[in-house]
């Protein structure tokens, strides 16, 4: 028998399998059909800052007075209540996740500032739940500030949430820092448990009727899985904290795919948009008929064992195979006079 269990963010887990946050994990019910298909944890939808109504002005004023440092302005945050009727229904969705299922149930919080985030962190918590994932959600559209100054931003907050906050801290990332390892090398170093690669980004459109700029919002497919692929891959050697990789996760094998390149949970919510919730069980399923086939025992066995460190051929998750992987593709299209890249001049790195 296969044995599915792993850890993340200190958390025993049946498997590697986690419902990320979305629109079934902001059900009571489809928690509950989640947790009978097997599923290891959920994420909850996020609790989104802007939705809350009335901020606390004191809270706001002093973070106004004290922004030079947000580990000194800790000390000047008043005593906050669940009064908010954004903040109190969350607060009563995770108890009541809390009293039906069994497996771990991770809050999700996405704030504006400081303050907010840090009220709220500690709200998530006193209700239950068992680790907080910090959505850090943000398009840096402000062309007056660096990207360091952003990052050194969202540093500091995770050191300072970290340090108030007792159960274990994932941060969710995007793909769009300009050093996806460093930051999250830096994310470890800065206190957290964990860090969630990646949120998808969603994007905006324009109707060219009304020429109104209008979201919209697109499932991933299977092939999504390998951004948060690479970055599991190259990543594993140098983090002791955990990895979960979220995008694109549809499959068994997408699954299995994640955890040899070392992650140690894999996420989904747009399979399960898509299938529903029992569409864990194939998932599952898919995982361990691909481990017995491959003479995988467990999935700690499986982890890393293709990353970076483990590769026959690290080079592979970096540019290296860029020039062979265009030549490839491009040598169905040559004629004599083409130029670009051609098969054979891909280098080894
Ligand atoms: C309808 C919908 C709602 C989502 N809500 C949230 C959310 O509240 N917080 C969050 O961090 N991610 C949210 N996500 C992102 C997912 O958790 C996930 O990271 C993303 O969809 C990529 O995974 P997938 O390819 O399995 O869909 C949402 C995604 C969808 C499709």
């Amino acid at each position: 028998m296969t044995d599915l269990a792993t850890e993340y963010l200190g958390l025993r887990l049946k498997s590697p399998i986690v419902a990320s946050a979305g629109p079934l994990t902001g059900d009571v019910r489809s928690i509950v059909e989640l947790e009978r298909a097997g599923v290891a944890a959920v994420v909850l939808p996020s609790l989104f800052e802007e939705q809350i109504e009335h901020e606390t002005a004191e809270v706001e004023r002093l973070y106004t007075l004290h922004n030079d440092s947000f580990g000194e302005a800790v000390s000047f945050l008043p005593e906050v209540g669940v009064d908010d009727d954004c903040v109190s229904a969350y607060v009563s969705h995770i108890e009541r996740v809390k009293e039906q299922v069994d497996v771990p149930v991770i809050a999700s919080l996405n704030g504006t500032n400081i303050g907010g985030w840090l009220r709220y962190a500690q709200v998530l918590e006193d209700a239950g739940a068992d680790a907080i994932e910090l959505n850090l959600y943000s398009v840096a559209a402000d062309p007056h500030i660096r990207g360091a100054e952003i990052e050194a931003e969202h540093l500091e907050l995770v050191a300072v949430l970290a340090g108030e906050v007792r159960i274990p801290i994932a941060v969710k990332i995007s793909p769009s820092y300009s050093s996806v390892a460093s930051f999250v090398v830096g994310l470890e170093a800065a206190g957290a448990g964990g860090v969630v690669m990646f949120n998808r980004f969603y994007l905006p459109d324009l109707d060219l009727e009304t020429l109104e700029v209008r979201p919209r919002l697109a499932l991933s497919n299977s092939g999504d899985v390998q951004l948060p692929l690479r970055w599991a891959g190259i990543l594993r050697e140098h983090l002791t904290m955990s990895i979960a990789c979220s995008s694109g996760v549809h499959s068994g094998f997408d699954v299995a795919k994640l955890v040899l390149a070392g992650a140690d949970v894999a996420m989904t919510t747009s399979a399960l948009l898509r299938h529903g919730a029992d569409h864990v069980a194939t998932i599952e399923q898919q995982l361990r008929s691909w481990m017995s086939d491959h003479d995988y025992a467990s999935v700690t066995e499986m982890r890393g064992a293709v990353s970076r460190a483990g590769a026959a051929d690290p080079a592979a998750y970096e540019r290296a195979n860029y020039i062979g992987n265009l030549a490839a593709y491009t040598n169905s299209f040559r004629g004599a006079d083409s130029i670009g890249p051609a098969r054979g001049t891909a280098r080894p790195a």
